[in-house]
């Protein structure tokens, strides 16, 4: 397997909520970890219909630019009563016309097509949040990781932690919706540990096992 020379490697997102999740999941490792925002790099064009896909075009476009290893995440929310919408579109969902975008008009929508289908019982409004985690070389070789956590979509939100659609996501097992959970508690990961929570932590393990030497 390839190293990551130097230690080093840029974080391909522009996403505040992801990349300070990022570095949470990262302190432990001593890597030296640039992002692309930091960088001033533009966000490329995120064309996939597959979350491999946009976490490619995102980890190949940052790997390309700096010549450092790149490590993308590309994320999202799937309702089974809405056909696993709005899945790769989740940040789209909450972008406005003038280009911002706002996560509560985002969870309004989605809860406005949730009473469309009659979805108010919990097991109606089944969930889950899926990360696929990319980490591409400057010459375009990639690997990916995909964590997955289910639950189910509560209304109204609950909880200021986190970010994007955590207020309304309630991970089987817990009386909480991430959006009530210290990052410790969402992740429920640290290295050492068996158990991950959220998506991304668990995207997070699959690479630190495969990359960071954790067993
Ligand atoms: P993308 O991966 O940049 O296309 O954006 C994924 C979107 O999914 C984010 O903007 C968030 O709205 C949402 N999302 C991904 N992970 C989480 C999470 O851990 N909590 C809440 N929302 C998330």
């Amino acid at each position: 397997m390839r190293p990551i020379e130097n230690r080093k490697f840029v974080l391909a997102s522009h996403n505040k909520g992801k990349l300070a999740e990022f570095a949470g999941l990262l302190a432990p490792f001593g890597y030296e970890v640039l992002s692309v925002a930091e960088l001033g790099l533009p966000e490329p064009e995120e064309t996939g219909t597959e979350f491999e896909q946009n976490a490619y075009i995102k980890a190949h476009a940052a790997a390309t630019a700096t010549g450092l290893p790149a490590l993308s995440d590309d994320s999202g929310m799937c309702a089974d009563a809405l056909g696993g919408a709005p899945g790769v579109y989740t940040a789209d969902w909450a972008t406005q016309p003038d280009g911002s975008r706002d996560f509560g008009i985002a969870m309004e929508k989605v809860e406005r097509l949730l009473r469309e289908k009659g979805a108010l019982a919990p097991q109606q409004r089944r969930a889950r949040f899926v990360a696929v985690l990319c980490l591409c070389f400057p010459d375009g070789k990639a690997e990916f990781y995909r964590g997955e956590v289910e639950g189910h979509l509560v209304w109204p939100p609950r909880g200021e932690l986190g970010f994007g659609y955590d207020p309304v996501f309630q991970p089987d097992g817990y009386e909480r919706t991430f959006g009530e959970m210290t990052a410790e508690e969402k992740h429920g990961w640290k290295p050492g540990d068996t158990h991950a929570l959220s998506h991304r932590a668990r995207a997070f393990q699959k690479f630190a096992q495969a990359r960071l030497g954790v067993r």
